[in-house]
């Protein structure tokens, strides 16, 4: 038996379960599957059929004025062009062994775009979309088509859409991006495209076509009533959504039921064709919590990432509270639990790999803990 088939049988067999008594003909055995590249169920079921999830990936809060010094900093050394492609900095997850990765499946980057620079065009497999902290002048064009990015906004690039970014603007914009790519790069889908080294429309319109088109609240186009896997809604404005959670809060206060739970209105940004998802493999969502405001406590099957948009406040992880202010990253790994604690009113952006559980029947979630 090897060191490793050794650390394996103590630290992973279910306890009370077969143990094989301890010969040189069982050793020889071990050593024969190690040969041969096998390895037995029954020295590892506990790691590979865990009771509940035991993600390697841990919880993690990257704080906002450390992200953006460094990408600043980056936006000073670093050209964006062909090649790169993107002053992206990829979040690691302290347990993923130093891979971008912010979770096994999400990728979560802040992406620096300086004066007057461009981003060239080009297109993957993976679905990706960007969140707006703060910021005006970013032009994104997704499939040729430009789509103003400003404060508070989702926009979307659905995979296998062409697509660049041009800041027009004399001060440079920061944002997260969002994408499926470690959950892509496990399965073995990627495909990359290069496209033009400028983006194909430098008109800066106050609205992309896709969204004079698709973005009139609960009208859709009578030449697209087919469902569509991406949602064609390239943006979801700040305007809407604060809106939204807004009345979300003004009814609760009326006495209706409406929200979350006391004080936390939340929404879901879907595809205005089928109600689901904005992308096959991405949840987003907002949640914003009236000043000193509790949210439920849950946890869930798949990991969430979410920022801070505006306010201050707490996030407890398993069971350990962390001040958050604005900008602030944190990512909750499978089945860890998880809640919001307001102390002004505290917004949030909120996206997760739920589409993908759900789709293959993984999803679960329970709420531990009711305010
Ligand atoms: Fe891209």
């Amino acid at each position: 038996m090897t060191d490793n088939q050794k650390t394996d049988k103590a630290t992973s067999a279910p306890h009370g379960s077969m143990q094989p008594e301890d010969t040189p003909a069982l050793r020889k055995l071990y050593a024969d599957f190690q040969k041969h590249h096998l390895n037995p169920l029954w020295t590892q079921t506990a790691n590979l059929m865990p009771p509940h999830p035991k993600p390697e990936a841990v919880t993690h809060i990257w704080d906002w004025s450390t992200l953006y010094a460094l990408a600043a900093q980056s936006g000073e050394l670093v050209p964006v062009g062909r090649g790169g492609e993107r002053r992206a900095i990829g979040l690691a997850n302290p347990g993923l062994g130093g891979r971008a990765y912010i979770s096994p499946t999400l990728w979560a980057a802040v992406q620096y775009l300086g004066p007057q620079e461009n981003a060239p065009e080009h297109r993957h497999a993976q679905n990706a979309f960007r969140f707006v902290i703060e910021g005006e002048g970013v032009w994104t064009v997704v499939d040729g088509d430009p789509v103003r990015m400003s404060r508070g906004d989702l926009l979307l690039t659905p995979g296998w859409k062409f697509h660049g970014h041009q800041n027009i603007a004399t001060e440079p914009m920061v944002w997260l991006d969002g994408l499926d790519i470690p959950f892509g790069q496990q399965m073995d889908v990627g495909f990359f495209e290069f496209g033009p080294d400028v983006v194909s429309d430098l008109s800066t319109p106050d609205l992309s076509r896709a969204e004079r088109l698709w973005g009139h609240p609960g009208i859709r186009p009578l030449s697209a009533l087919d469902e569509q896997m991406n949602s064609p809604l390239p943006a979801y404005r700040w305007v809407h959504t604060d809106a939204a959670l807004r009345q979300q809060l003004a009814l609760e206060a009326e006495g209706h039921n409406v929200t979350q739970s006391p004080g936390h209105a939340a929404i879901r940004f879907v595809n205005p064709t089928n109600g689901g998802d904005v992308l096959p493999t991405i949840r987003c969502q907002f949640h914003r919590l009236r000043q000193g405001a509790t949210s439920q406590s849950r946890r869930e099957v798949g990991s969430s990432v979410f920022q801070v948009f505006q306010g201050t406040g707490s996030v407890k992880l398993a069971g350990k509270r962390y001040t958050l202010r604005k900008g602030d990253i944190f990512v909750v790994p499978s089945w860890i639990e998880w809640s919001l604690e307001a102390i002004s009113e505290f917004d949030l952006f909120h996206f997760s790999d739920a589409p993908i559980m759900e789709k293959l029947n993984f999803a679960r979630h329970e709420i531990t803990t009711k305010t």
